[in-house]
């Protein structure tokens, strides 16, 4: 076991559930969180603002070298700042949205935030999110999630999220968004969304989030229980 606790790696594809019950884990057992999509969103969020192109990849690994990201614990849920900029709303937009699959598929971009996400999870204590922790940024992580859902229901369910921001992206568009999503994120070629070999597969389709942080609770207290 890692010195503060364990280490928890929650993977899955865009739209499973995993921030959210990622968030309610680590609150009940007292472990930091980090949303290493938001990592990957906050570099594709400047890269659209200096006006870099996506297959500029000289310079966005440029940015990503130069370019300190930081998470604060707020009231309404984690802040997350680039080079000291509130950037929490900015990164889930859609021009966000639909670019980072490009910017997640270069290798120094990898680099450079699974080191970040190694050095942050050294100590344990971590819940993290993503989809490529359990298989390759923490790879002796002690508790492996992995996290499915339908295709349909991951549109609804970010139907329902935009609605709530004012965003009113038809569902059919959603849907085609986020397969386009899963297809870039699992055919790239560095450490692609796959399943780790040890991780637990839970599929969120019909179960609540209170449901299925509660399967990934009892996984974790297992794993304290058996060291
Ligand atoms: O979880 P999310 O939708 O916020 O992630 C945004 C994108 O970042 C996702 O399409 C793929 C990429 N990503 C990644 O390649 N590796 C991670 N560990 C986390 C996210």
């Amino acid at each position: 076991m890692h010195k503060n606790g364990l280490q928890v790696a929650i993977d899955g594809p865009a739209s499973a559930g995993k921030s959210t019950v990622a968030k309610l884990v680590a609150k009940q057992f007292d472990y930091i969180y980090v949303d290493t999509g938001a990592m990957y969103r906050a570099i594709t969020y400047k890269t659209i603002k200096s006006g870099i192109s996506l297959d500029n990849e000289a310079a966005i690994s440029e940015i990503v070298k130069s370019t300190e990201i930081s998470f604060s614990p707020s009231e309404n849920g984690q802040l997350v700042f680039i080079d000291g900029e509130d950037i929490t709303e900015a990164i889930r937009q859609e021009d966000v949205t639909n670019s980072v699959s490009a910017v997640a598929a270069i290798s120094t971009v990898r680099e450079e935030l699974s080191a970040d996400q190694q050095r942050i999870a050294a100590n344990g204590a971590v819940v993290m999110d993503g989809r490529d922790i359990g298989s390759t940024v923490l790879p002796n992580a002690e508790v492996k999630i992995f996290l499915i859902a339908s295709v349909e229901e991951r549109a609804q369910r970010r139907y329902k999220e935009n609605i709530e921001k004012g965003i009113n992206t038809p569902l059919d568009e959603l849907q085609l968004e986020i397969e386009a999503r899963d297809y870039k994120d699992s055919h790239r070629k560095i450490s692609p969304l796959t399943k780790a070999e040890d991780a637990v597969e839970i599929d969120t389709t019909s179960l609540s989030i209170e449901e299925v942080v509660e399967k990934i609770a009892s996984v974790i207290k297992d794993q304290l229980n058996s060291n």
